[in-house]
């Protein structure tokens, strides 16, 4: 079947209680693991591609490696372009096959941001593309946020139907206290999200899907074999795997997944490196890495998301 956007993905999920997990790939070879798990479970499945990545691996290779993708696995697949900080970049993406597009303007106040976000939706819905923007501040722990009244930086449940309603988005990411990558957590910190903040949005917003970014939860027997074949992410933490599916349960419909990715398929290259002294051909650590990240992705899947079978 051709790419899809996330529109029915989503609606499916918000009436069945799960989430598509949306995986970020920074090459190919991680995009054939990330469909590997997918098709696998037999789940729908969204392809995350960063402005870095996309530069990485160029905009043509993505797409058609996209587009072959789809044709040949029977699940629904989407491309999106995550964290896009312009108009251009979203527009460029919605010309090039993308399905989906993430306009990041939360570093503005709400009427920038929202007037940025419109002008991205005024582009992509003509041309049948979906547009998730982000609301509140998805910060990382090293982040100093002045904390003003009882939501903080987090997404003010005050806003968002204002938000919604004036930009016309198909899906929102909140900030509910995750962070992007390995380290969600201060070391010894309690891991916790403010679902009383999620519950209140999804009131305002019934039946809108919600986007859960910085969303790694660092396995740890994946973070073992990194740091013991000389990878340094020491007493790295996640979000745990109970809240996402709790999160998941509730007005959650996309989950994204970056740093785990990264965990798994570099911890599988220098395991197979090290194993491997005397090889220098690619396939011998490039398969296992692959194969990790397809593991990794249906365990997401079948034990996290609940999107398994949902293809
Ligand atoms: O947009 C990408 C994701 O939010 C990545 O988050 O660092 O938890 O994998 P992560
Ligand atoms: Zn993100």
């Amino acid at each position: 079947m051709p790419l899809v956007t996330t529109k029915e993905m989503f609606r499916k999920a918000y009436e069945g209680g799960y989430a598509v997990g949306a995986f970020n790939v920074d090459d190919i070879d991680i995009m054939q693991g990330v469909l590997a798990g997918a098709a696998r479970t037999n789940s729908p499945v969204i392809i995350a591609v960063s402005e870095g990545a996309l530069k990485f691996i160029h905009p043509a290779y993505i797409r058609e490696a996209a587009k072959a993708a789809a044709e040949e696995n029977d699940i629904p697949i989407a491309l999106h372009l995550d964290h896009g900080k312009n108009p251009e970049i979203c527009r460029a993406c919605v010309d090039n096959g993308f399905t989906s597009v993430m306009i990041d303007a939360s570093s503005l106040d709400l009427a920038g941001n929202i007037a940025v976000t419109k002008e991205v939706v005024d582009y992509a819905h003509p041309r049948g593309v979906v547009v998730e923007s982000e609301l509140g501040a998805i910060a990382g722990i090293e982040d100093d946020l002045v904390v003003e009244d009882k939501y903080g930086h987090f997404t003010h449940p005050d806003d968002v139907v204002e938000f919604v309603t004036r930009t016309g988005i198909d899906s929102l990411a909140i900030a509910i206290g995750t962070a992007h990558g390995a380290y969600k957590f201060k070391p010894g910190q309690k891991p916790q999200l403010r679902f009383d903040i999620l519950e209140e949005v999804q009131q305002k917003l019934p039946g809108f899907p919600l986007v859960l970014h910085g969303a790694s939860s660092v396995p740890q027997d994946r973070l073992e074999i990194f740091n013991r074949y000389g990878g340094q992410l020491p007493e790295a933490i996640g979000i745990p795997e109970a809240m996402l599916s709790q999160a998941a349960k509730m007005a959650v419909c996309k989950i994204n997944v970056g740093s785990d990715i990264r965990i798994c398929y570099f911890g599988a290259i220098r395991k197979a490196m090290a194993e491997n002294p005397g090889k220098f051909d690619g396939r011998t650590f490039l398969g296992p890495a692959r194969d990790a990240v397809a593991d990794m992705v249906a365990d997401r899947i079948a034990n996290v998301f609940g999107s398994a079978g949902k293809a």
